[in-house]
């Protein structure tokens, strides 16, 4: 069993905690708030919790062995190596990182503590991801592909309104790059591997970050497309185009249904995927199998492929933001 401690007591922790329990591989062991009203309110439903205010108490609860963190996204580097260094696994909610310098270093001191680090970029282990991944090599040549993910947020109001919420700080490494646009990066480089060329045109907002924006990829053979938006709505699908037909996706960050439109036998194939109502729950499992099982090559292969992926992924998001002129205050 693995006794879980949270950062963070906004929806989506309740929303990891409850995939968690469902596998019935974790125990919610303590949680974490700067008030402890709001750990109270957060613990209550899940029984006989532990509350800390403080990071040093919360990290020093010996029997919690890992962390899931999901503060604003430049808190998550303090918070994680605090967590390392005192012997924790860390799940870090996505972006994990606000630059290559503080992914490098986590990775090192995960690796020599011991202990495990996992990015929580929840499409990469849905069976429906998977599944997409697997088509891959048995369709004809790739020629390019065309992915979006914009979804407008409420918070834009208060950008409207002259205020700088954490989602669109500088301060906090905010943005639509960072916020949806990592899904669709972490999708193009699990399928199709690192690209030669990586550019990103913004449209900024009042704060400095971006609200929407285009990202082009480019590889020898092709140009990946994508659209990030928090500004804004999209109800486009998502494609990548073979030269034999094209595959339509109903979105990148958890897809639902998909289709091949075979050009030659002028037939449409329906994929079928199955999906979980909770899309957490693959992750929770897929981490709870390498936590559980250390020792375990296959397992420990899977966990060497997603570090590899994490930092290539946090590489060309930071590529992306910089060529749009984007900067944090992490990165001074
Ligand atoms: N995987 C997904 O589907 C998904 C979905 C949504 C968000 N996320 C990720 O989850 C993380 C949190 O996102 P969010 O929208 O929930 O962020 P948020 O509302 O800005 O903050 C999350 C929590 O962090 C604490 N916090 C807020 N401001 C803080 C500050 N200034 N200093 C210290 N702690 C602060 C608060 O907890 P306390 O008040 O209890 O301290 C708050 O509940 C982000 O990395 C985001 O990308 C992932």
């Amino acid at each position: 069993m693995i006794h879980l401690g949270v950062i963070g007591t906004n929806w989506i922790s309740h929303q990891f905690v409850a995939a968690a329990l469902e596998t019935k591989k974790y125990d919610l062991t303590a949680v974490y708030s700067r008030k402890l009203e709001s750990a109270q309110e957060f613990g209550s439903k899940y029984g006989d919790v532990e509350y800390a205010i403080d990071l040093e108490t919360f990290f020093g609860i010996e029997h919690m062995d890992t962390v899931y963190i999901a503060s604003p996204n430049s808190l998550h580097f303090e918070q994680a190596k605090q967590a390392i260094l005192a012997k924790k696994n860390v799940i870090v909610e996505k972006p994990a990182f606000s630059n290559p310098a503080e992914m490098d270093e986590i990775i090192q001191l995960a690796n020599q503590q011991k202990v495990f680090f996992f990015e929580a970029a929840r499409n990469i282990h849905e069976t429906s991801f998977k599944k997409i991944g697997d088509l891959m090599p048995l369709k004809n040549r790739i020629i390019g592909a065309n992915f979006s993910y914009m979804k407008y947020s409420s918070r834009y109001d208060q950008v409207l309104d002259g205020q700088e919420p954490n989602i669109f700080s500088p301060h906090f490494s905010g943005g639509a790059l960072m916020d949806l646009g990592v899904y669709l990066i972490y999708a193009t480089i699990a399928w199709f591997g690192m690209p030669k060329e990586s550019h990103y045109f913004a449209k900024k907002v009042a704060t400095g970050v971006d609200g929407l924006g285009t990202a082009i990829l480019r590889y020898d053979e092709f140009d990946v497309t994508l659209q990030a938006g928090k500004i804004g709505d999209s109800f486009l699908d998502s494609e990548i185009y073979f030269e034999n037909g094209t595959l339509v996706l109903d979105g990148i960050n958890a897809i639902s249904k998909a289709e091949f439109h075979d050009r030659n036998r002028k037939e449409t194939d329906i994929i079928s995927l199955t999906v979980e109502e909770n899309p957490m729950v693959e992750e929770a499992l897929d981490f709870a199998e390498v936590i559980l099982n250390p020792t375990d090559k296959d397992w420990g292969l899977k966990y060497e492929e997603w570090i590899e992926l994490a930092r290539n992924v946090n590489k060309v998001v930071t590529t992306l933001r910089k060529s749009a002129g984007i900067v944090f205050t992490a990165d001074k």
